[in-house]
This record gives C-alpha cells, structure tokens and sequence, in this order.
C-alpha cells in the first residue's frame, strides 16, 4: 500500500473494563445531569436574545440536554457582516496556518475530547455507542485530516506549461468573498463539522445553522475548534428557525454558496430562492446539496444468503434506519425468498431496541416526535393495505421516548409508497421477482424513484455483476457489491448521490475542498 501520511482515525472497541468505555460512563452522567445553555455566537460575542428552544433525549424526551435560541432575522443579517469581514482578513492567513489549527482540532477530537463528543451525540441524537463512535469520532476526525492532506495534494495542481524566459504561470486558490451558509442535518455529527468547516478550511467565511436536533454535539465542535485556535468570526454558530434563515441567506447580496444536507424540498425550496435573487449577488453561489434517498439491495439467484441477511439488518436498522445510505427497499428472487425471509424475521427478532446507554442496545429512539409521526404513518397504512404484509415488527410507543421497532413488510407492488418514497426510519420493504423476470426486476430500481444514492448488489456470479455495474450506474453514487449500503469511510469511499439525492460532490473525497475555492491564475511576465 502507497503511504500518503495520512490514516483513517481506529475505531475504539468500548470492551467491559477499557479506559474509553469508563471515560464515557462518566461523560454520558455528566452530559445528561445538566440542560447546557448554548449560545448563539457571532464573532466573540454571546447572544442569547431570540427565542429558547430545547433538545431533548430523543430516548426519554423528557429529558432537556441543551436550551438554545433562534437567532432573529436581524441576528442573522449580523452574523453575515461579521463573517463576511472576517473571510478578508481569514483568506489572508498562510494555508499552513489554517491546516495546523485543523490539525490541533483532529488531535483533540481524537483525544481529550473524544468522549464529549460521543457523550453528546449518543444522548441527544439516539445513537449507541458503536454508532457515535464511527460518527462522532472516527468520521469527523477523518474528515479533519483528509481534507487538509487533500488541500495541500490539490495545491500542488499548477499549470504544466510555460514559456521560461519571459513569464511563470501559477495558480493560487482563494476562498470565496463573500460568506457561505451551512445548514447541516441531525443524523451524522461528523457531517456538522464538513458543512461548516471544510468552507472555512479553504479560506472562506460560514454562517453555520445546526440541526435543532443536534445542537449539542455540534456546539462542542464549535468549541473545539475555537479552543485549536480558529480566529472569531470565521464560523458563527447560529440556530435559527429553517425558513427565517433560508430568507435572510438568500437574500443577502454577499451570498457565496450554500452547503447543505437535508431533504430534497428544502433544497428545492434553496435552488429556487436563490434563482430568484440572482441579481442581488456579486458571485454566482455554489450550491452543494446533499438530499436522501431511497437506496436498495438487489439480490441475485447467486447470493449467498446469509451475508445478505447481516448486511441487510445493519443497513436498514443500525441508527433507526435514519442514515441517509440505508438500506429501504429489497428486490428478492423467489429461489431464495424463504431463506432470506426467515434469516430476516430471525435476526431482527434479537434486535434490542431501548435507552442507548446501555451498551447492549441495537437502536435507540428516533430522533423526534416529526420523525415519529411520519414513520408510524407508513407503518399503519401498511398494516391497512392487502398488499403489504409484516413480516416482522410494526409496534411503536412515544409514551417515554420515540421508540419504532425495526420492521419488515412484504409488498407485492414494486411501486407501492413503501418501495419508492425516503420514509428516513427502521422500515425495510420487500419486493420478490420471478427469478425469470431477472432484468425487468433489474429494472425497476433504477426507474421507480428518483433517488440515486447508495445501492448495493449481492451475487457470485461474475457476468451478472458486470451486468449490474452497468444496468445500474446511474442509480447509485455509492454502488457496493456484496456489501451492505452504508458506512461509507473518509478517503476510502467518497460519499454522494445523483439524481435528485444530491449535487454529489463526494464529502471525504479529493475533490470535495476544491469546490470551495475560487482559483486564481496568475501569469507573471518578466
Ligand atoms: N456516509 C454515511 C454512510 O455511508 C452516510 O453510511
């Protein structure tokens, strides 16, 4: 294997009786004992003056972790004139002077702060430990390193041409002026600290919008970052109710790009205001989207059965189904539809579904009372429709915390909602195709839904996966064969859809951090 100086962070194993997993007992007590005030911050100041939201443990919503306040229209205003300031003076900081705050950061991340983090996102975002490990640490510290060993690889892109004598030619990559707004989702903390940092990374100024649902764990990364020495106002950490402020971003003249990951009429909503106030702005804004999907296995007569049932209980249950890459619909052949049946209705009956900190837990809740309503809608017009079946699961409660329990439903109609809308929880259909019918069923995953995030094919023959790579390539920006659909790694697998799961511009990849530059060239005539 080539070196490149740069290793994805290990992923800790929390045994009964390690070092990490007493650390974090003592971090998930303290975390949940107090409700943390979190401001917002604009510059070196502390705001407190808009209205006070709560987050609670989606496992027991009773439970307050952080009050929080949604900044008002003009807070928000304020926030873009101190970022946008602060990118003239930022853009100016020698690149190796950014890359070792980034570097401090990800030390720290990976060190004394490992299990704040962690603490934060298992509590208030429902994840168990594994869960917040691979997010909360590893992933976010990935995204950390690669993207500066990316920076300083894509810095050494020059022009290849010149004439010696009489001029040099050299390219410089500049940030953005202007400001860019990065509006980051619940379910993968890592993905926070991409949206707002990697921008910021490259030179720019962010007005940064968390997740209500995740405000705690990404305060802490804010924290973290201001504590490895990034200067005020660079990123400014702003709650806001979601329409105020996609407004007030769109309709500031010093708009430099959007960074977002969330749903697809959000971005829909985005793409249209900024159409709209084109006029107003001194840069044409970089839109980068990343949308959801509806992301499949496929099984070939070939399978081999069991690595299909363990590869498809992880991708539809682990984190209640609520990653963007999980697995929701199944295309089956008759051949092998009892033993995959029964391996699924098996597994999933062991799964345990409860309070995350305890460490035994498979699932925790799902993250709100939203989510809540919208996922048991599926699940209660599947039990009223004859042609979809449970297989297993289907019970729900709220009364304590959003508890779903993972559920498995048959549907004889490949184009039922279940096997065609991002429903975004622990619901995995099933459609079984007649082994003849092989390519009509290859098919329908490309041409039902518009989605084309992750999907993965399971088979041991050769030619029929040559086949599939081609059949399918525009149905997946992540394609896995004999492997399940999530857990993408940084460096290893860059992450994004097509179609309309996104503007795939592949977080954790080479050419991510290159669109957040406005390069220079520069030809010097002696
Ligand atoms: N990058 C995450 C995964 O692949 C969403 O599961």
């Amino acid at each position: 294997l080539k070196d490149f100086g740069v290793q994805n962070e290990p992923v800790l194993g929390y045994r009964a009786g390690s070092r990490e997993r007493g650390e974090l007992a003592d971090e998930l007590k303290r975390t949940s004992a107090v409700t943390e005030d979190v401001p917002i911050v604009i510059g070196d100041q502390n705001i407190k003056d808009g209205e006070p939201k709560f987050q609670v443990m989606p496992h027991n919503h009773g439970r307050k972790i952080a009050k929080f306040y949604y900044a008002s229209e003009k807070t928000i205003q304020k926030a873009i004139s101190v970022s946008v300031e602060a990118q003239a003076r930022w853009d100016r900081t020698p690149y190796e002077e950014r890359v070792r705050i980034w570097e401090r950061a990800a030390d720290l991340m990976a060190g004394e702060h490992r299990q704040r983090l962690n603490a934060a996102t298992m509590l208030g975002q429902s994840k168990t430990v594994v869960q917040g490990e691979i997010d909360a640490a590893a992933e976010l510290i990935d995204f950390f390193r690669f993207n500066v060993f990316f920076l300083k690889e894509n810095a050494k892109y020059q022009p290849i041409s010149e004439n010696p004598q009489v001029t040099r030619n050299s390219m410089r990559f500049r940030g953005i002026d202007g400001f860019i707004a990065a509006i980051s989702p619940f379910n993968f903390t890592a993905i926070g600290g991409n949206l707002a940092y990697t921008p910021a990374l490259m030179g720019n100024g962010v007005v940064w919008k968390p997740s209500d649902t995740a405000v705690l764990s990404n305060w802490r990364i804010f924290n973290i970052m201001r504590e490895a020495g990034l200067p005020p106002g660079v990123v400014n950490f702003v709650p806001a109710d979601g329409p105020t402020f996609g407004k007030t971003i769109t309709s500031s003249p010093h708009l430099a790009g959007i960074n977002f990951t969330g749903s697809v009429p959000t971005f829909n909503w985005i793409w249209g205001a900024v159409a709209k106030n084109l006029d107003r702005y001194r840069n044409y804004p970089r839109l980068i989207g990343e949308c959801g999907g509806k992301n499949y296995h496929f099984i070939h007569p070939t399978a081999d059965v069991e690595s299909v049932v363990t590869s498809t209980i992880r991708s539809a249950f682990e984190y209640c189904g609520q990653k963007c890459s999980a697995c929701s619909r199944m295309y089956v052949p008759r051949s092998l539809y009892e033993p995959i049946k029964e391996g699924l209705v098996k597994e999933r009956s062991k799964l345990k579904v409860g309070d995350v900190t305890d460490f035994s837990v498979f699932m925790g809740a799902v993250i709100d009372d939203k989510a809540f309503a919208r996922i048991t809608s599926y699940i209660k017009n599947a039990k009223n429709n004859p042609q979809n079946k449970i297989l297993g699961g289907g019970e729900f409660d709220d009364s304590k915390g959003y508890f779903v329990q993972p559920t498995i439903i048959e549907t004889t109609d490949p184009h039922d909602r279940l096997m065609v809308e991002e429903i975004f929880g622990p619901v995995l259909t099933m459609y079984v195709y007649e082994d003849k019918d092989l390519m009509q069923a290859l098919s329908l995953v490309g041409s039902s839904t518009k989605f084309a995030l992750t999907g993965a094919v399971f088979a041991s023959d050769k030619a029929f996966l040559e086949l599939a790579l081609e059949e399918l390539k525009p149905t997946a920006g992540n394609f896995y064969i004999n492997d399940k659909s999530t857990g993408s790694v940084v460096g290893q697998q860059p992450f994004g859809g097509g179609r309309m799961s996104g503007t795939n511009d592949k977080a954790g990849g080479p050419t991510y951090v290159m669109r957040w530059t406005s390069p220079q060239s520069i030809k010097e005539t002696f």
